[in-house]
């Protein structure tokens, strides 16, 4: 059986699916190129990350295709309804980065809250001539022990933000539409003990409201969830995280929010119109930036390799 993992696939994925006797070619085919390769190659599994895009026309021009697979946990690359109506399979890695994408949002989080996006970029400019003007400037920072995150979105990657919030000392509360009973939230430490915190889930509103840092964690959306209107219901000085999907947050009425003071800050590391972000969004200095590398550790890519590979030899069965 050959498999394509076009946008690339860890050593460790590749050794569990070659031990199972798959052939796994990992070179790049490019879009254009796709469906020809997989015909006359004989493909029957391909596995792809944001890159290649699997839409109904290379389904439909590929019927020996019998598993796509997402080294990912967002499947808005691939017409998944589509492939599963004709009998393909479609899988993807849904645990294997929440840790990963948990500790960016921490980070983008800690970035914010003292002001480090701005100062990373001014300190080589004008630290050796402007330390103390610097120092005044980074000055108004704030802490997050003691504020409260609000989740939206309370899957595995929400659920892995909070225990590292709680950590911090923080307050968390989310909103799921999902979700409408209280979470147990278990924390394991490193000698074996464990806590365990029971979290009621809130409405939106409620989120928006009481919530100092707000983190999105939902799936690709048709229109912004964070728009004008949710960011006048947020607190003075809310931070706001978006480490799920570009245009989940409205990033024009998120400048106007920050411009206005509304906003203390944001991170994102999503974007509308990637791979070409908004320059105003770039140029930002409140804006604490990074392109879309949530799931992008070794630790998370090699984690997603074992799950896409125990994955697609489970759909072959
Ligand atoms: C995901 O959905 O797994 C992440 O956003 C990573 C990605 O799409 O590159």
């Amino acid at each position: 059986m050959k498999i394509l993992a076009n946008d690339g696939m860890s050593a460790a994925g590749v050794k569990i699916l070659e031990e199972a006797g798959a052939v796994v070619i990992t070179q790049n085919v490019p879009q254009e190129n796709l469906a020809e390769y997989i015909n006359s190659e004989g493909v029957e599994v391909l596995t792809v990350r944001s890159a290649t895009k699997v839409r109904k026309d290379l389904i439909d021009a590929c019927p020996g295709l019998k598993v796509i697979g997402r080294a990912g946990v967002g499947m808005d690359n691939i017409d998944v309804a589509y492939a599963r109506s004709i009998g393909r399979k479609v899988v993807n890695t849904p645990a294997a980065s929440s840790i990963s994408v948990a500790e960016l949002v921490m980070c983008h989080m800690l970035n914010v809250a003292r002001m480090v996006e701005d100062s990373n970029r001014q300190m080589p400019l004008e630290g050796e001539t402007s330390f103390a003007a610097l120092k005044k400037k980074y000055a108004k920072g704030k802490e997050l022990q003691g504020k409260t995150l609000g989740v939206i979105g309370f899957g595995r990657i929400g659920q892995a933000l909070a225990r590292k919030a709680i950590g911090m000392g923080m307050k968390v509360v989310f909103h799921d539409p999902f979700i409408t009973a209280s979470v147990s939230l278990k924390m394991e430490f490193y000698d074996g003990q464990s806590v365990t915190f029971d979290i009621a889930p809130s409405t939106l509103d409620e989120v928006l409201s009481q919530a100092d840092f707000i983190s999105l964690h939902v799936p690709s959306q048709e229109k912004p969830l964070i728009d004008a209107d949710a960011i006048a219901k947020m607190k003075d000085g809310v931070v706001i995280v978006n480490a799920a999907r570009g245009g989940v947050v409205d990033e024009l009425a998120l400048l106007q929010g920050i411009d206005s003071g509304k906003v203390f800050g944001a991170g994102l590391d999503v974007f509308t119109g990637e791979p070409t972000p908004p320059v105003a969004v770039l140029m930002n200095e409140k804006i604490s930036l990074s392109p879309h590398i949530g799931a992008s550790t070794t630790d998370a890519q090699d984690k997603i390799g074992i799950e896409i590979a125990y994955n697609i030899l489970e759909a072959l069965k």
